[in-house]
């Protein structure tokens, strides 16, 4: 079954717990514009309003909803209608069909689901992942052996970005101690599922 309650990495898990500091890394636009224009992608599939990188995404629902917004929802439904943050889509339960063209840069707490969806989902999808843990299950059953033509019926490519790129949290850079850039490198990850024409243009 696809989990859909973020998690952090075992490790960080065992010491902390979910952490909204992990899961909550803005993609910055050196790297997100270029693939966009590439792309053009219709759904941000990980996301939440402060954070979406198109206008049509789908987020956790709110953790929890306090009394006063819930007594809102129940009497003024209309006020909430079309706002996906209201109620939240959680992207792991919602179709990513073969129209999308799926943005994912997923919380990086637990990553295999979103790449298990991004393997069976029939949309084109382009993920955002870090490049220091290629070892780990996730990248090796569902990544390493399809990838880059080394499977003639799955074609998934691969592109390690150079240097490290500063992610945001909530506006503000999130960096380790000793530098001003975290501590990985980033791949990204497409599953290209566009008709070719489409693939031309
Ligand atoms: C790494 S951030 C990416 C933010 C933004 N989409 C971007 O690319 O910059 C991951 C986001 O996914 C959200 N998220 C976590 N689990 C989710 C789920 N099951 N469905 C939808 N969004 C989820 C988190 O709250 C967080 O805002």
């Amino acid at each position: 079954m696809l989990a859909s309650i973020p998690r952090n990495h075992p490790n960080q898990r065992r010491k902390r717990g979910a952490d909204d500091s992990v899961d909550d890394r803005e993609t910055p636009a050196d790297v997100f514009d270029p693939l966009n224009a590439e792309f053009k992608f219709t759904l941000d599939v990980a996301a939440a309003r402060h954070n979406a990188k198109c206008a049509r995404y789908y987020s956790l629902p709110p953790k929890p909803y306090a009394n006063a917004d819930v007594r809102q929802l129940v009497m003024f439904p209309e006020r909430f209608v079309g706002d996906p943050d209201a109620l939240g889509l959680d992207g792991l339960q919602q179709p990513w069909p073969s129209n999308e063209v799926v943005w994912c840069n997923p919380p990086f707490s637990d990553i295999e689901p979103w790449v298990l969806k991004a393997s069976v989902s029939l949309a084109t999808v382009v993920m955002l992942l870090p490049a220091n843990r290629c070892e780990q299950p996730w990248w090796q059953k569902w990544i390493e052996p399809w990838r880059d033509d080394r499977s003639p019926n799955v074609i998934i490519e691969t592109r390690f970005l150079a240097g490290r790129r500063c992610f945001k949290n909530r506006g503000l850079a999130i960096t380790n101690r000793t530098s001003r850039n975290p501590p990985f490198g980033i791949v990204i990850v497409v599953w290209d599922r566009r008709p070719w024409d489409r693939k031309q243009s």
